[in-house]
């Protein structure tokens, strides 16, 4: 059976972008028709400037969201990154796989290591080795594929080119992951900014909307979403990039074509009207059900519980083996 590993980081709360480009195929397709694990990345959102209390809340309500947008314990296993220990011992092995100039050609440490110098900060080594830690997230499991959104498929490469350079030099080991992306939404844009991708991180909260924010909320962000000069709705990323992103948004929320949504809109101020609408129509029952999940904290313990023993059971015999194959001795 396909084997299916995705994450996602808490370090800020969840967005639009994370839930059309990544979360809505986790529960409506992969979830049903493979083995699939979703896990809060927790280890991940230490690369970076954090208060560990907002680290710690964010991780339970990132854990609350997935369940709340429907991911059912039942079909896939849901858990904690930092409760399952063959992540951090897996990374170890493929740190000594990979190497400097792999990871610094990476685009998103470019980024992120170039935004933390320009605010004074320093940048932390994990930050820099992050992408060793995803590769093990993934290939700890077997994982045949990975559904992510645009920005996280150079990582998944690198991921692909570990998995086959330990398997040539210490005999099989891995499977050879691919990334799944989504035909449509798979680089939700900022609203006020959308020359830039609408991320959960940044201190501009304005055009980014979060999957808990309120319905009137949500109105207000789409309707005050920068537009294009010019008047005509066309879908074209490079000359209306604001117009597009709207497209792309209410395409993906009302599983129609951007193209040919664009043809049925001749002014920018109806297409805000029905994009925002459908925006809070998809998020309205995650945020009651969010709610709901909130009242019964006992339950999302013991979703996180088990999933993190199941995740446990199917990690070590991968990463007790690749210890064996790159030549370290067996506990005695
Ligand atoms: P993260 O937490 O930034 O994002 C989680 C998922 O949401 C997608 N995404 C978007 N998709 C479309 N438009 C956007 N604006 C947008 N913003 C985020 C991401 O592509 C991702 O699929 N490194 C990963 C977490 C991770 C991981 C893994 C993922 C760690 N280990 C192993 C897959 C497999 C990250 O930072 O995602």
């Amino acid at each position: 059976m396909t084997r299916i590993f995705s994450g996602i980081k808490p370090t800020g709360h969840l967005t639009l972008g994370n839930y059309l480009g990544a979360v809505r195929q986790w529960v409506d397709t992969d979830q049903h028709r493979a083995e699939a694990l979703f896990c809060v990345v927790d280890l991940h959102a230490l690369t970076v400037e954090h208060d560990p209390a907002r680290v710690r809340r964010l991780s339970r309500q990132a854990a609350t969201l997935l369940l709340a947008a429907g991911l059912d314990p039942a079909h896939c296993t849901v858990f904690v990154q930092s409760h399952v220990d063959e992540h951090t011992r897996l990374a170890y092995l493929l740190e000594c796989t990979a190497t400097d100039g792999e990871m610094r050609r990476m685009i998103q440490y470019k980024e992120k290591a170039a935004r933390e110098r320009a605010t004074g900060g320093s940048v932390r080594l994990s930050l820099l080795t992050y992408p060793v830690l995803m590769a093990a997230d993934i290939l700890a499991y077997g994982a045949d594929e990975v559904p992510v959104g645009d920005d996280q498929a150079q990582h998944v490469e690198l991921t692909r080119d570990l998995a086959a350079r330990f398997n040539q030099r210490y005999g099989h080991a891995f499977t050879v992951p691919r990334a799944v992306l989504p035909t449509v939404a798979a680089r939700v844009m900022d609203l006020q900014d959308p020359t830039s991708k609408m991320g959960k991180s940044h201190a501009e909260t304005s055009g980014i909307v979060y999957l808990l924010d309120e319905p009137d909320v949500v109105h207000k962000k789409v309707m005050r979403a920068v537009t294009d000069s010019g008047s005509e709705v066309t879908y074209d990323r490079e000359g209306q990039p604001g117009v597009t992103n709207l497209l792309e948004i209410l395409a993906a929320c009302t599983h129609r074509s951007p193209v040919e949504l664009a043809a049925s809109y001749a002014s920018y101020g109806a297409l805000k009207r029905d994009t925002a609408d459908a925006v809070v129509e998809l998020l309205r029952p995650v945020r009651e059900r969010h709610a709901r999940l909130c009242a019964d904290p006992g339950h999302v313990d013991e979703v996180l519980r088990a999933g993190a023993e199941q995740a446990r059971s199917l990690a070590r015999p991968t990463v007790d083996a690749a210890y064996r194959a790159i030549g370290l001795m067996p506990p005695l």
